[in-house]
């Protein structure tokens, strides 16, 4: 029990690591915080401090995730549904960080590393929603919100209960964190990605 205790602290830990304040301070000697849509995560970065920085944020946001669902294979804590509860803390820990004074990113990234962390499979078929929409929608926003409920939908097919109450968490979770992002693409005022259908209309 002991094990599992701090396990899962190192697993919120690892979550809450502030890659994109951290890459933009150390880097740039900006706060990510203050331009753009003020979010810490990925497409905020790509958007401010450019390609090099928004690629090196996703990969450890996504990687965060990855390795704190690893933990209870690499400790041999047993129950495969485990992974579920790492992954879990991980992503809580990258959205209520507790080196931001338990606020943080909407999760995407962390979600998403947790997906690769958990199922192979299940995180190909996220990925097929994803891509395709993100080139439709040119909005990473509104290509998440879909994802992750397209992403509850489809857990049944997995016959995993744990993952589809999981999935269910994380729609919540991503809509809550997304609702500055809902009202500009209801407003029409969503930011756009460079690329992509809708960016060309
Ligand atoms: O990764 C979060 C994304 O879905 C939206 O980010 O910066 O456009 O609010 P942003």
């Amino acid at each position: 029990a002991t094990k599992f205790a701090l396990l899962l602290i190192l697993a919120y830990l690892i979550g809450s690591f502030p890659t994109g304040v951290l890459v933009g301070k150390l880097f740039y000697h900006k706060d990510i915080r203050e331009y753009g849509s003020h979010n810490i995560g990925t497409t905020n970065t790509f958007r401010v401090l450019g390609p090099k920085a928004g690629t090196l944020v996703f990969l450890v946001d996504f990687f965060k995730g990855t390795l704190a669902t690893c933990l209870p294979r690499i400790f041999h804590l047993g129950d495969h549904h485990l992974c579920l509860i790492f992954g879990a803390a991980a992503i809580f820990g990258h959205a209520f960080s507790i080196f931001l004074k338990f606020k943080g990113g909407k999760a995407v990234a962390t979600t998403a590393g947790f997906l690769l962390g958990y199922n192979v499979q299940f995180f190909g078929l996220c990925a097929c929603f994803f891509i395709p929409l993100l080139l439709i929608t040119s909005m990473v926003s509104l290509s998440s919100l879909i994802s992750v409920v397209l992403i509850f939908a489809s857990s049944f097919f997995f016959h995993d209960s744990f993952l589809s109450v999981m999935s269910g968490v994380l729609v919540l979770l991503i809509w809550w964190s997304h609702r500055a992002n809902i009202k500009r693409i209801a407003a029409g005022n969503e930011n756009l990605v460079p690329f992509g259908l809708y960016y060309h209309l």
